[in-house]
């Protein structure tokens, strides 16, 4: 009986274990698909209504790795006189006189080890919308495909691009 009991007790013991393990790492490994920006910068307003080019604030998207983030003076353009008493704006204003960068958080990001250029497939004449999904619809920017290796592959393969593993993995 008191056998059984200890046995019970340490099946149970090790089970919480487990699970108090596998729930620390998916709360270490998830991150939010739809972060909360410094400035609550609206798509729908700027790519949506204003039908501003996505490469006129994403400047280096067919020339570089990264598409980049515009600089607040491409902001400041506009903002100097638009909407200058709303709270965000006042925000946007503030960094740029004092020259202090807006923290942007990242929505897609890649682990270090990933090789990925945007200006290959740009080049290749992928439009933004397939990775990243109707933007210009999007009041805040929502994560729309997981950058895992499937998805990566998935379209390597039906697109006939490299499969090697050094392509991504150099
Ligand atoms: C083939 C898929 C794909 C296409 C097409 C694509 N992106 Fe990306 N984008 C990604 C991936 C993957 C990342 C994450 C890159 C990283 O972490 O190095 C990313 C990151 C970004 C980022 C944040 C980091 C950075 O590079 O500045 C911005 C902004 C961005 N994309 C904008 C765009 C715009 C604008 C277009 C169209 C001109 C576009 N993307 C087309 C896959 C794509
Ligand atoms: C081509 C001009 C233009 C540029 C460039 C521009 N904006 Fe705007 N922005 C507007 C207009 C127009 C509105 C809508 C104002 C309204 O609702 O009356 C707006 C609205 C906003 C709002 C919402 C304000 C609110 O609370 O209603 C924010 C935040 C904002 N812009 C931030 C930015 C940031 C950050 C940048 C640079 C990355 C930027 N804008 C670049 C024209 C521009
Ligand atoms: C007026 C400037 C402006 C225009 C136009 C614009 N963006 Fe952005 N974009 C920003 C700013 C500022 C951020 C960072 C804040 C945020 O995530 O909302 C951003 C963030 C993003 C991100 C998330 C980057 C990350 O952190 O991974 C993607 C993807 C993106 N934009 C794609 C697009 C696409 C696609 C278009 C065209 C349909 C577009 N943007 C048009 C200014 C702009
Ligand atoms: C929607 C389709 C699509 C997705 C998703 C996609 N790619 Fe690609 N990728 C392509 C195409 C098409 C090419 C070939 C471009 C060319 O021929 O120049 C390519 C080329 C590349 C190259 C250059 C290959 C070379 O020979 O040098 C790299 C690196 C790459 N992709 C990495 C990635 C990574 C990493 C991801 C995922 C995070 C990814 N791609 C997601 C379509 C895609
Ligand atoms: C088109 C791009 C691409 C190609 C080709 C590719 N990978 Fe990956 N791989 C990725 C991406 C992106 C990740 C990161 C996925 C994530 O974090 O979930 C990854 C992750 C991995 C991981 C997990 C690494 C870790 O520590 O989490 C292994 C192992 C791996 N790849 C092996 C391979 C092998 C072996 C090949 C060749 C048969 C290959 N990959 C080809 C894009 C690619």
């Amino acid at each position: 009986m008191k056998k059984t009991l200890v046995a019970i007790a340490a099946i149970g013991y090790f089970g919480l274990s487990v699970l108090l393990v596998a729930g620390l790492w998916y709360l270490w490994h998830r991150t939010d698909p739809a972060p909360a920006q410094p400035i609550a910068f609206p798509h729908t307003v700027h790519a949506g209504q204003l039908q501003i080019p996505c490469t006129h604030c994403h400047a280096y998207a067919d020339r570089a790795r990264s598409a980049g983030a515009p600089p607040l003076s491409t902001c400041m353009g506009c903002h100097s006189t638009i909407a200058t008493e709303r709270e965000e704006i006042r925000k946007l204003t503030r960094h740029y006189e004092e020259k202090r960068p807006v923290q942007w958080v990242r929505v897609y990001a890649l682990p270090d080890f990933i090789y990925f250029s945007h200006k290959r497939h740009i080049k290749a004449g992928l439009a933004c919308a397939t990775c990243h999904g109707d933007v210009a619809g999007m009041k805040r920017v929502r994560r729309v495909n997981e950058l895992v290796m499937g998805w990566c592959v998935s379209c390597h393969r039906v697109r006939g691009a490299s499969r090697d593993c050094a392509t991504c993995h150099k």
